[in-house]
């Protein structure tokens, strides 16, 4: 194999970031201005493709399960909460910095060498002891700078749900075992943010907290180790790029007592996508005795035993998720004689589920009324389906213009289409053509989309 066709196929993170930016996916924060680091805004793509994650994750989290509440809890909370949680002392990275480059690393991130010999691994120059960095991002609120007045920006969404577990229980009537799902921004102010949209200071995580009976933990742990495995099956991830960690006592959070990560083989290497915890009763023990409030459940139909419940907790970033899927859609293939005109193409291989255009209406010609019929079935098409409508350009390289934002389906609609009411059905993963009845197109599409099997 040539080094070009080696190189070809393959998604690295640079041809990743250059094709979220010049398709709209993803734009570096305040780029006019140099760019802000660890922070990146989604373009018209990027937010279609992030809403439909979130929305499979959602469904799979609440709707399939009728255990399962939803919340949205404010980003802003009590600054006790912190302490209670064990954020303010606990939630710190290990961090040296360059006296002479002034570069900041993360002291477990580099050579035990050169952390030994307190030598910067950028310039040589000598490096500042180990210190302890807390990664929560503070501000004030109100109009005076004082300690009464500090807050937080939340570093992680799941203490929302738990300073609500007895709202929601009290307004849902839920019994044990139940869970609350939320999707939402967390901040932190992460000391190396490279790798694009893997680790940023802004993110967005879909955690869900599963409150179980003191003893049954480790069944449920299981449990939800397998369903959340079984989702990314069924979004169609590439499962042979999925494996699991388990945490070492060294890596354990300070609320956990077992934790395994999903990771996925990003292109830069194996790494954590989601995390699957075991929090025991730490987090609603902590709040019980930070806020004076009783945080235990009531069990009516046990004698009204009580007992503070355990938690599960499934915790995925959504914002990492979108650069999974963009890192497992992608693909370059060889589609005509090597050398001819648009002999490769670029196709992001998205799940029609989670692809942000379902199907792309094309007209042959402007004219002769093509263009006309072509909006028409887009509006029959829209309220049903995302869809996008091109009519400038070859028809070729309006195909590659898709495929490249991953449409799984385009509509092409010519001549014969005027003459018998057929239109052409194109595949993205096969570019396979059929001629389908405009009736049908929407059921048609129904069942292509239920039916969908990746094929590479
Ligand atoms: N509530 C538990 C918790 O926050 P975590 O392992 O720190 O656990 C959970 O984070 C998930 O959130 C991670 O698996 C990752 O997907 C995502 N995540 C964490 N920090 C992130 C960051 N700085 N940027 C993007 N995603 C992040």
């Amino acid at each position: 194999m040539s080094e070009q066709m080696e190189y070809q196929g393959k998604a690295t993170m640079e041809k990743i970031t250059s094709l979220a930016k010049r398709r709209g996916f993803v734009f570096q924060s305040s780029e006019i201005y140099g760019g802000q680091s660890g922070a990146w805004d989604y373009g018209p793509l990027g937010i279609e493709l992030k809403n439909r994650i979130a929305g499979a994750w959602w469904k799979e989290m609440t709707r399939l399960h009728d255990n399962i509440a939803g919340l949205d809890a404010a980003i802003l909370m009590h600054p006790r909460t912190w302490e209670a949680s064990g954020h303010v002392e606990n939630f710190t990275d290990p961090l040296v910095d360059c006296k002479k480059c002034k570069s900041r690393f993360r002291a477990d991130m580099i050579s035990e060498e050169n952390l030994a010999a307190k030598k910067c691994p950028d310039c040589g120059g000598e490096l500042t002891d180990t210190r302890k960095f807390n990664l929560m991002f503070k501000s004030h609120i109100g109009p005076a700078e004082d300690t009464a007045s500090i807050i937080y920006l939340r570093p992680e969404t799941a203490q929302g749900i738990y300073v609500n577990y007895k709202n929601i229980i009290q307004s849902n009537r839920m019994k044990i075992p139940f869970g609350i799902a939320q999707i939402g921004k967390a901040f932190r102010n992460e000391i190396v943010t490279k790798n694009f949209i893997f680790r940023t200071c802004e993110f967005e995580q879909m955690e869900m907290q599963y409150f179980v009976k003191p003893g049954t933990d480790e069944e449920w742990f299981n449990e939800w180790r397998r369903q959340r495995w079984a989702y990314y099956e069924k979004l169609g991830v590439k499962m042979n790029c999925l494996r699991w960690h388990q945490h070492g006592a060294d890596e354990l959070a300070h609320y956990a007592k077992d934790a395994y990560d999903i990771q996925y083989l990003f292109p830069m290497g194996w790494r954590e996508l989601e995390g699957v915890h075991n929090r025991t009763d730490y987090d609603l023990g902590r709040h019980a005795q930070f806020s004076g409030k009783d945080m235990q459940y009531i069990d009516q139909d046990n004698n009204n035993e009580r007992y503070i419940p355990y938690i599960i907790e499934t915790s995925a970033g959504l914002t990492r998720n979108v650069l999974m899927i963009l890192c497992d859609a992608y693909d370059e293939e060889q589609v005509a004689e090597k050398g001819s005109d648009d002999d490769w193409r670029t196709v992001l291989r998205f799940h029609p589920d989670l692809a942000p255009v379902t199907a792309a209406i094309l007209p042959l010609m402007k004219k002769d009324g093509l263009a006309e019929l072509a909006q028409d079935i887009r509006k029959e098409l829209q309220d049903d389906y995302a869809t996008d409508y091109d009519q400038s350009g070859a028809i070729g390289r309006r195909y590659r213009r898709q495929d490249e934002a991953g449409t799984p389906f385009c509509i092409t609609v010519d001549y014969q289409s005027k003459e018998d009411g057929t239109v052409t059905l194109r595949f993205r993963d096969s570019m396979e053509q059929v001629r389908v009845p405009r009736a049908q197109l929407a059921s048609r599409l129904k069942q292509e989309i239920k039916g969908y099997k990746r094929i590479k």
